[in-house]
């Protein structure tokens, strides 16, 4: 068995299961490359501090580099009994360039370094993410341009309600997914922070430059304070309940979808490359992808309940516990990536049926806020109003006709305040037009709607590739 980094003072090698047990190898090796650089900008440091020799720093990058080459290749070997993937580094650079490789770990503890790395790498994939659900807004305001005179019924209750336009039901989706990216912004600001230099828990004798080491990472500030750079895991909690919200709203929309595309409704048709048949009913094709994503928003809630539950009862400061982070936040990095890739592409090629739904618009009643309406301009208090419109609609279902198929006759046995002009307003089209309250759904406000949405983009971008 190989002696352990940390053997000194024990008489006994570590029971095998324990070594099993403790390792965290298997998946925080996807972290080598952070590890790596923030390595580098540490010895970098300790060069520039005068605390170890140029030579010496030269040779421990240079050593380093080799490593990082070799891992990329896939020909270095892990070996459990390194127990992470920082020591896996460290003694393979000890192997490679002598007891210099030792002093790598001079003024720095892993309990700082793994902070670092995971910091290092979750600002790279919020912003891989971000740039993903800003792709997936380019596409909704592409549909909603494709779709713009198509109309649907807007529900609550999941019943028929009021006529809306389909894109006002998209933009909808695209302002949820703008507060999803203003998250994922202020979570990457408190993501952002450089903790190296807490050491193990109170800091280090070392003179050493922390300012220099977050320059050199690309970090725009260092933290305060020793005890909670290491103990610290709420940037990782912040992402998790950003991600959970995303998945809400796909798994909203995937639902949605889900029931559009079943015959009882037929408002669209996904695309075959984005669906499954059964392997015993020829006839189906099934939303398998939409379901798989309303489904897979479980795990990465249950990450975030996994992660708050690690954390609730920990003293201060460094607990192994908090290695209990990264599976989670691995997994939920991975499956949210898939799933908003796979989302945009599957709203990117359905199909709308605007005439189905627009025919399901005209059913059901959803013009009855209109008569009531009509009447209340007339002078009528809205709730007797509400009343007479009310004894229309059951008039209609008696007669199993719809409200446009009444004469102006009928409408009067109602109310004398019927005109004419009640056709007009009860017409779906002029129905939604006159909704132009800001934020509505007349194509007017629509179209503001839109623009705003363009800016909001412009924006994302630049926040996503400044200069
Ligand atoms: N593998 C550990 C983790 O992920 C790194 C820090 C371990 N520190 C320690 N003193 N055991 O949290």
């Amino acid at each position: 068995m190989k002696p352990k980094l940390w053997g000194g003072r024990f008489k006994k090698n570590t029971n095998k299961l324990v070594e099993e047990f403790t390792s965290s190898l298997s998946f925080d090796r996807r972290l080598y490359k952070y590890d790596i650089k923030g390595s580098i900008a540490h010895v970098k440091m300790l060069s520039k501090c005068k605390i170890i020799s140029p030579d010496e720093a030269a040779k421990i990058e240079e050593g380093l580099s080799e490593i990082y080459r070799e891992i990329e290749a896939g020909k270095f070997v892990f070996d459990v009994a390194d127990e992470d993937i920082h020591m896996a580094i460290e003694r393979a650079l000890i192997d490679k360039i002598g007891s210099v490789g030792g002093k790598l770990h001079t003024a720095r503890s892993r309990n700082d370094q793994v902070s670092l790395d995971v910091r290092l790498y979750l600002k790279d994939e919020i912003k891989i993410i971000s740039e993903l659900v800003l792709g997936l807004q380019q596409e909704l305001i592409q549909l909603a341009k494709n779709n713009v005179e198509v109309i649907l019924p807007g529900y609550t209750h999941l019943q028929r309600a009021q006529p809306i336009l389909f894109s006002h039901h998209l933009m909808a989706y695209f302002f949820m997914l703008e507060r999803d990216f203003e998250r994922l912004k202020d979570c990457y600001r408190r993501t952002d922070v450089m903790t190296l230099g807490a050491g193990a828990l109170a800091g280090t004798t070392f003179p050493i430059d922390r300012e220099h080491v977050a320059n050199e990472l690309g970090f725009s500030r260092v933290s305060e304070n020793s005890l909670d750079s290491v103990a610290d895991r709420d940037f990782i909690v912040e992402f998790l309940s950003a991600a959970s919200i995303i998945m809400v709203h796909l798994s909203r929309f995937c639902e949605e979808l889900i029931l559009w595309c079943s015959s009882e409704f037929d408002f669209i048709e996904l695309d075959d490359a984005f669906t499954t048949g059964s392997s015993i009913m020829p006839q189906k094709k099934n939303p398998d992808v939409a379901e798989l994503i309303r489904g897979k928003s479980g795990r990465i809630f249950g990450h975030l309940m996994g992660l708050l539950t690690v954390l609730k009862a920990l003293p201060m400061a460094y607990n192994r516990d908090l290695q209990e982070d990264k599976e989670g936040l691995f997994d939920s990095v991975d499956t949210l990536k898939l799933v908003l890739e796979t989302f945009t592409g599957m709203i990117g090629s359905m199909e709308t049926k605007g005439e189905n739904m627009k025919k399901a618009a005209k059913g059901g009643f959803a013009n009855a806020t209109d008569v009531a309406d009509y009447l209340t301009v007339k002078g009528i208090p809205f709730r007797e109003s509400h009343e007479i419109a009310g004894k229309i609609v059951a008039s209609c279902i008696d007669k199993g006709c719809c409200l446009s198929d009444l004469s102006l006759s009928a409408f009067k046995n109602f109310s004398p305040h019927f005109d004419e002009d009640i056709f007009q307003i009860i017409n779906i089209k002029n129905s939604l037009g006159r909704k132009m309250s800001f934020g509505g759904t007349s194509p007017k406000s629509v179209e503001k709607q839109m623009a705003i949405a363009e800016k909001i983009l412009k924006e994302e971008q630049a926040w996503l590739t400044p200069g």
